[in-house]
């Protein structure tokens, strides 16, 4: 574990080399992988086209060195440990080796089944480990993974699947959510009648629900893994092919396809996953987020099993059966690292300190946070109650297209501040900038946050649209990469985040683009126009607010609000479902016709001091009934 900062000067030491010398540094780490074919050069970059590239000409294959490299020396050793969603069901723990197998067995399963080196594969899976087994074998085949999260609905899977035009898709009868059960195949067949790409469809039997399965296309994982090989010879992969695509919203149009690519982010997920939680061999690792976010990707899946890590995997929610359930599961494995989200932080610390209780919590050594800014209350019940006061609290900023963890304490090493993501990782070089894009040097600067300088795991296109990418990240401000969050150098030289600039909104941790929403209200046969906007949200961090101007005929507010809901769920998936609904008689507009959203988010989040000047808008007179429609006056 040479690569692992033990010290607060070797951080200090290593940062530096990454910033002097980028190229000899990110050399010595991807040294430590195992590739069919050296690397003939480090870097080539250039932010503009953007087109970057990493360990150009090297040749491997990812899986080689999550299975094969660990099968002689770890072999016997856990590599995932799965907790089901009902704690009296039979947990599962699955070794180094049967993971190779499973592993080689399924991608057997791909190969004969029609898929090639290059075909997009759509994974639509519950949190088990045949869903860590998915990604591994279309890595093993050179096939390139798109995991959609299960919760969203048949529409936003068939315009995932369009997108990338995907070739098959890998899902189960339904899936356990706490006291839900979800008709997954249902969605799936939904969705497939609105896609034309795809051959093949593998059903892993969850639920044992009844569901169709359609002759030729449909075909059941276990018989679909019958007498398939338990090996398979990894494919050969440029270090630049694609590994996967990752769909995320943004502030325009519809979501975008993340792509990140094998060697650069292999290097990435397993360096970033071992300084951050500085990870110990034997320790049990948690994350709780699911596989069909990057966090699952790059910490549940690619980084701890490249560093030959023990990789916990829950099928289930925070509060079934009860708010216990997260601290009942870190007792029963000892579970050394515990990484999670502020909202469930919130969300069970409202729960009071009773379901703590029958449990310990000592194994724990280190816990983090994701996904979000975490305030300063939550900071403290999770370092205090949790961590007990002495486990260091990582909160880690980073994005989809940042593929892994770009600023955070490396835990125990360097200082942890609450509600500061602190210090960036070495080989990332964060800027802060004004409008202009000026860089603001020293301490006590706020403006956006750019990144000046590659690094290995940096998104390298949005799928099937480069100049998308161009556009949303590196046209903002030249020659950076534009993160779309705003951030903060405090008199101690440590970054906070402070949210986004732009118009994506973070409910629960999850990115939504309110373009996005407002398109599906839209769908609404009754609906004229809308705006949406984010407020402050006591669990969620943010909720979502939708104003809406709509042909009343026929309806009762009540039912329209209630209809507009439904759309919105039916179109794009429940995360999506607006908390408020507002009728209003008209949206404010400057001349030129833009909303003026600075409006709707005051009083969408019950602020109506400081409104401005609403005199030049064209409608001056709708910003008062607003104001009255929200009760506010
Ligand atoms: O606004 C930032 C917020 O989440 C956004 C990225 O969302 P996504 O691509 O879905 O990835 C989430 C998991 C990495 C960022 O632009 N964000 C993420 N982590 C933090 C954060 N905001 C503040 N503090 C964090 N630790």
């Amino acid at each position: 574990m040479g690569n692992k900062i033990q010290t607060l000067s070797g951080y200090i030491h290593e940062y530096q080399k990454s910033v002097l010398q980028p190229e000899e540094f990110w050399s010595r780490i991807a040294d430590s992988f195992y590739w069919k074919q050296a690397w003939s050069k480090t870097l080539e970059w250039d932010f503009d086209g953007p087109d970057v590239k990493w360990f150009l000409d090297g040749k491997l294959n990812i899986t080689e060195n999550i299975l094969d490299r660990h099968l002689f020396t770890k072999g016997d050793d856990p590599a995932i440990i799965w907790e089901p969603n009902e704690p009296g069901d039979k947990h599962k723990v699955i070794s180094y080796r049967e993971l190779y197998e499973m592993t080689c067995q399924f991608s057997n399963t791909l190969v004969s089944n029609g898929v090639k080196k290059g075909d997009r594969v759509i994974i639509y899976m519950p949190m088990v480990p045949e869903a860590a087994v998915a990604m591994l074998a279309c890595a093993r085949v050179g096939a390139v993974h798109s995991v959609v999260f299960a919760g969203f609905s048949s529409t936003s899977l068939a315009d995932r699947i369009n997108d990338c035009e995907a070739k098959m898709v890998l899902t189960s009868d339904g899936n356990y959510r706490g006291a839900k059960q979800i008709p997954v195949k249902e969605v799936v067949d939904e969705a497939l009648e609105k896609t034309s790409s795809i051959e093949k469809v593998i059903v892993l039997n969850r639920t044992g629900d009844k569901v169709d399965m359609k002759e030729g296309r449909d075909i059941w994982w276990h018989d679909a893994i019958e007498g398939q090989s338990k090996e398979f010879k990894a494919v050969e992969m440029d270090s630049e092919d694609m590994l996967f695509i990752l769909y995320t919203s943004g502030s325009t149009g519809k979501p975008k396809g993340v792509v990140h690519t094998c060697g650069g982010y292999m290097v990435y997920s397993y360096y970033s996953f071992l300084n951050v939680f500085q990870y110990s061999q034997g320790d049990v690792y948690w994350c709780t987020a699911d596989v069909g976010w990057i966090t699952g990707h790059s910490y549940i899946v690619y980084g701890p099993l490249l560093a030959g890590a023990t990789t916990l995997m829950f099928e289930g929610v925070p509060t079934y059966p009860n708010a216990g359930r997260f601290w009942e599961i870190v007792d029963k494995y000892k579970v050394n690292q515990f990484y999670t989200a502020p909202t469930a932080i919130r969300a069970l610390q409202a729960f009071g300190l009773e379901p703590l209780e029958p449990y310990s919590l000592e194994s724990l050594k280190v816990i983090g946070s994701v996904g979000e800014p975490i305030n300063e209350e939550a900071w403290h019940w999770y370092h205090d109650h949790i961590g007990k006061g002495n486990c260091p609290l990582v909160d880690t900023w980073w994005q989809t297209e940042t593929g892994g963890i770009m600023i955070s304490a490396l835990a125990g090493i360097t200082p942890n501040k609450p509600a500061h993501a602190s210090l960036p990782l070495p080989g990332i070089q964060p800027v802060i900038v004004d409008s202009e894009g000026n860089e603001l040097h020293g301490n006590n600067v706020e403006g956006n946050l750019c990144v000046k300088f590659p690094w290995p795991s940096i998104i390298r296109t949005t799928y099937g649209d480069h100049e998308r990418c161009r556009q949303t990240y590196f046209s903002t401000y030249k020659g950076m990469y534009f993160t779309g969050d705003g951030a903060k150098r405090d008199h101690d030289g440590y970054l906070r985040i402070l949210g986004r600039v732009d118009d994506v909104i973070n409910v629960s941790g999850h990115r939504m683009g309110t373009a996005e929403v407002e398109n599906a209200i839209n769908e609404h046969p009754k609906v004229v126009e809308s705006a949406v906007v984010g407020f402050p949200h006591d669990v969620k961090g943010q909720g979502i607010y939708a104003y809406v101007i709509c042909d009343m005929e026929g309806r009762t507010e009540e039912n329209l609000k209630k209809e507009i809901k439904d759309t919105v769920r039916k179109i794009i998936g429940p995360i999506a479902t607006p908390d408020e609904v507002q009728i209003v008689p008209g949206l404010p507009k400057t001349r030129s016709g833009k909303i003026m959203r600075r409006i709707l988010r005051k009083v969408a989040s019950k602020d109506i001091s400081n409104m401005g000047d609403t005199s030049t808008l064209l409608n001056p007179e709708v910003v008062e009934e607003i104001i009255q429609g929200a009760g506010l006056k």
